[in-house]
């Protein structure tokens, strides 16, 4: 039997209302808006108010994208949730949003994907198989954090870079394709991780980790975001192009195809020096991190709402996403919109 093939029908964002500027974080740290513009390319981010939860600004996407797709919460089969700021250790964020949006009453499945800022290229590559397999017709796969929970303010090297949002997507199942060249929606996905870098780039604490002796007690539980920068800049430039390479490979297109470059939001200097890479012009690379900051899982679902709203991405475009992160890990998929 021929596999269905996997349509983005639908996409949706949030973001929470309250703004902050570079600006604020120079009268709260040792640093200037100049040096995070110059490093980082970020001018603001949003930060969930009090009792906004990461499921919360889930649900608000999700409601977006399904509005998109003209469906409603029981049409679903399957909600992922990609996230590293859940909500509670258990229940998942994803059995919350189920619960929010209505789609309990079918009973549907609903499991969070931990894979810190790959995780929506991740979650989009679980959604893809439930598809392909025939297991479900609609998935809802959302990116959410609520990261300024887990950064420590009065650390400069961290906090200038992390927001909060939520981006979402539905994913249906369209009619098999009767060649390669006329196929929409996914076209290939490649995920990776690398275990051996997470001395690099972690959440401090955690639940078993957490409970050991000897630790902080404000760094039990949850922790806080470490990072050596400078090392993880250099790697991620290093495996981005790789990975993009990979997937046009794999569904035998060429860099000069792309319509539009889709990155996880960490910091313009890696999204200009993977596009350099690519041979693609600045404008056709979406950007939020100067109003977002780095939303982790949320970014790509975020930039691609923007960019689908805004006109930019139009049905035909071949568009790639790509995402590095925490593990490390990283990924990127290729679409026909
Ligand atoms: O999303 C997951 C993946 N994450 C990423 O991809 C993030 C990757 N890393 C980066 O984006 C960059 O490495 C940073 C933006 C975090 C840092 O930029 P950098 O150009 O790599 O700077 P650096 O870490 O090498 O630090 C340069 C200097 C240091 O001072 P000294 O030692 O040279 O005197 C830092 O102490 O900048 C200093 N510095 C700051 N100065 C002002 C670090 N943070 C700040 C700050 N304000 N906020």
């Amino acid at each position: 039997m021929d596999r269905p093939t996997v349509l983005i029908t639908g996409t949706g964002s949030y973001l929470p209302n309250k703004c902050l500027t570079n600006h604020d974080l120079s009268l709260m740290v040792d640093t200037t808006d100049e040096w995070i513009q110059a490093r980082t390319g970020i001018l603001e981010r949003r930060i969930a108010a009090p009792g906004e939860l990461t499921s919360d600004l889930a649900v608000q996407a999700a409601r977006q994208a399904m509005a998109a797709a003209e469906i409603g919460p029981t049409d679903l089969d399957l909600i992922l949730v990609a996230t590293t700021t859940p909500d509670l250790v258990f229940p998942s964020t994803a059995t919350f949003v189920q619960q929010k949006l209505g789609a309990n009453v079918i009973q549907i499945p609903a499991f969070d994907i931990q894979a810190v800022c790959s995780g929506f290229i991740y979650a989009l590559t679980v959604a893809e198989k439930f598809i392909t397999a025939g297991s479900c017709r609609r998935v809802l796969v959302i990116g959410a954090e609520t990261f300024s929970r887990i950064v420590n303010w009065e650390d400069r090297n961290t906090c200038i870079l992390f927001g909060d949002g939520a981006g979402a997507v539905i994913l249906e199942a369209g009619p098999p394709s009767p060649d390669s060249a006329s196929k929409r929606g996914i076209l290939a996905t490649h995920i990776h991780a690398d275990g051996g870098y997470a001395h690099l780039l972690n959440a401090t604490g955690g639940v078993s980790k957490g409970a050991e002796e000897g630790l902080d007690p404000r760094i039990k539980g949850v922790g806080f975001v470490q990072m050596r920068g400078n090392e993880v800049f250099k790697q991620a430039v290093k495996v981005l192009g790789s990975i993009v390479d990979q997937t046009l490979a794999a569904s035998g297109y060429n860099q000069a195809d792309i319509d539009w470059l889709v990155p996880h939001q960490a910091n313009i200097r890696i999204i200009e020096s993977t596009a350099k890479r690519l041979g693609m012009d600045m404008n056709k690379v979406i950007v939020t991190v100067d109003r977002h900051g780095n939303t982790s899982a949320a970014s790509i679902p975020l930039a691609l709402d923007q960019a689908v709203r805004d006109g930019r991405i139009q049905r035909g475009h071949l568009v790639m996403l790509e995402a590095f992160g925490g593990g490390f890990t990283w990924g990127s998929a290729l679409l026909r919109w």
